[in-house]
């Protein structure tokens, strides 16, 4: 059965402006923020404290985080090292999420690491979170396809979420970051982490729409247990560091498959539309998402 409501981690301010080419100015950020938490989305990614060389368009997290640190939502950060968490922890954060890869090739790509020298960098993250009371989320990218490796084994997925779940992340997320995925492969997948005794609760989907799989692979996903579910508001997205990324799955278009499911997300879906329709005219394009489209105002 579907579950009876769904965690959106919404993930538009983070997964979607650090791929934008135009910079966005801290305080569009900080508006944005808060219009997707009066939209009700709870669990909103803010920003990432990587090196600003890497990501260029989330420099300015020192800036940002503070101007919306007051909301009472959650507001996850990326950290992918202990230099991240200094400056996380330094600014008041509650939940940090480090970042692994299924794949050899993008986890030099990403992190300049194999996956191994990726994981011990990430231990003294997590054990330091820990300590303090932080929740931790683990993603995992490469899970179904790798853009230089092809397919990805899910015996290579599964080694690298017990090692996540074994640092002490308290949850998962799956992440198809090249968008390649088709709902048979995540039900496979899914029904592999179970075997291998990776609790079901413990994971969250985090679907790129490239090849405009993305909806149909979350549903695979809620039909078998899963009932947390990564989005972007209108569809911003993707990652600099895998060609062929793009957005990820629309929070609006999943809004609208789940309130058609009858399953309770508590996001107001206008006021959402109303957010990403702001943020298209900020950025000066329209909006990929195909509810965004269907209920927009213009
Ligand atoms: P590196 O070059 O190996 O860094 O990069 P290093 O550890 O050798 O350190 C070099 C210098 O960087 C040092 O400074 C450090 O202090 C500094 P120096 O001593 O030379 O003056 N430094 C930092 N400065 C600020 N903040 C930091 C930090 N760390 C080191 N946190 C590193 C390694 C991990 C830093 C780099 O590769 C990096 O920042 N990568 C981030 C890439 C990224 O953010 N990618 C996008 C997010 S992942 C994603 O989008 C996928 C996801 O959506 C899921 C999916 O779709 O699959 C999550
Ligand atoms: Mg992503």
């Amino acid at each position: 059965g579907l579950p009876a409501r769904v965690r959106i981690h919404e993930v538009g301010a983070r997964d979607g402006l650090q791929n934008e080419k135009a910079t966005v100015p801290t305080e569009v950020k900080a508006e944005f923020i808060r219009r997707l938490a009066d939209a009700g989305l709870t669990t909103i990614e803010a920003t990432s404290f990587v090196h600003p060389k890497w990501v260029p368009q989330l420099a300015d997290a020192e800036q940002l985080f503070p101007q919306v640190s007051d909301l009472s939502v959650d507001l996850p950060v990326l950290v992918p090292n202990e230099r991240g968490l200094d400056r996380a922890l330094a600014l008041g954060a509650r939940r940090v999420a480090v970042f692994a890869s299924a794949t050899e090739s993008f986890a030099k790509a990403n992190l300049n690491r194999t996956v191994d020298e990726a994981l011990a960098m990430f231990e003294p993250v997590v054990a330091r979170a820990k300590a303090d009371g932080v929740h931790v989320r683990g993603y995992l990218s490469m899970c179904f396809g790798d853009p230089w490796e092809g397919p990805v084994p899910a015996a290579q997925v599964v080694r690298v979420c017990t090692a996540l779940l074994d640092l002490g992340c308290d949850e998962l997320s799956l992440g198809d970051t090249i968008g390649v995925a088709t709902p048979g492969q995540v039900t496979a997948l899914l029904t592999a982490l179970s075997a291998e005794g990776v609790p079901t609760e413990a994971l969250g989907v985090h679907f790129h729409d490239t090849y405009g799989q993305a909806l149909a692979n979350t549903l695979a996903a809620l039909q078998y247990g899963v009932s947390t579910v990564d989005a972007s508001a209108g569809g911003l997205g993707g990652c600099p560091y895998a060609k062929s990324a793009t957005g990820n799955l629309a929070t609006e278009d999943l809004v609208w498959m789940l309130h058609g499911l009858g399953i309770d997300t508590g996001v107001d879906l206008g006021r959402l539309v109303a957010t990403s329709e702001w943020m298209a005219d900020r950025l000066g394009r329209p909006s990929p998402s195909r509810t965004v489209r269907a209920l927009s105002h213009k």
